[in-house]
């Protein structure tokens, strides 16, 4: 049997494809100020397709697609670094939850507890984005862990010019939110393999 207090799988999903995005720099900081009992791996959504339902089968569903449902579905818990676009999330990021949520009541998704940050140069800190995410991933059962928001203005002022977050505060809500998805994500296995193994 599994051990109930091993560490929680994360995988970390950046919503931008852009070389120097502040966002993949926001999913660094996590990687990096992750606490104990907890491993975040990157997962890099470029390569996968515009959805299609055509190819959305065993046989046909792109490669790219595969690996992610497969990084998606071996995690516990999913981490989303996006910025806002439009007052919403990027397409790119929506299409790849969009594969990773069929089919339909064997979603990948479905299950995981999440955490949502964000970075832009605007003022509001991607706080549109976070609300039409959270609002998307309720369609799959995802439990959203909500505090502290983490919600990087400015970002140009916050990260230094290697890209590392040198902003204290904002060094300290990553950790903070990190820690409760930990420990939600804990809660939520206790409580599932613990009824289980009774
Ligand atoms: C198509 C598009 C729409 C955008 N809309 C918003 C927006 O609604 N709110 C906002 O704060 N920033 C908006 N921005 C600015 C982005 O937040 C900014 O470019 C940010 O740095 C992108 O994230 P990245 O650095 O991770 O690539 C928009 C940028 C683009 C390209």
């Amino acid at each position: 049997m599994e051990d109930i207090y091993r560490p929680v799988k994360v995988v970390g999903i950046a919503g931008s494809l852009r070389k120097g995005s502040y966002n993949r720099a926001l999913l660094d900081a996590a990687v990096e100020l992750a606490p104990d009992n907890m491993e975040i791996e990157v997962l890099d959504i470029a390569p996968v397709p515009m959805y299609n339902a055509d190819l959305d089968n065993d046989d046909d569903r792109p490669e790219a697609v595969r690996r992610l449902k497969q990084a998606v579905g071996e995690a516990e818990a999913i981490l989303f670094v996006t910025p806002e676009y439009n007052w919403s999330i990027p397409g790119v990021l929506k299409n790849a939850i969009d594969w990773a949520s069929r089919p339909v009541g064997r979603s990948p998704m479905t299950g995981k507890t999440a955490a949502i940050m964000g970075a832009t140069q605007g003022m509001w800190g991607t706080i549109r984005a976070q609300d039409h995410l959270r609002d998307i991933l309720a369609s799959m059962r995802v439990a959203v862990v909500t505090h502290p928001q983490v919600l990087v203005h400015g970002a140009a002022d916050k990260f230094d010019r290697h890209m590392n977050l040198i902003d204290e505060d904002a060094r300290s809500f990553v950790r903070q939110l990190l820690e409760n998805l930990r420990d939600e994500a804990m809660r939520r296995r206790i409580s599932l393999e613990g009824l289980f193994s009774s």
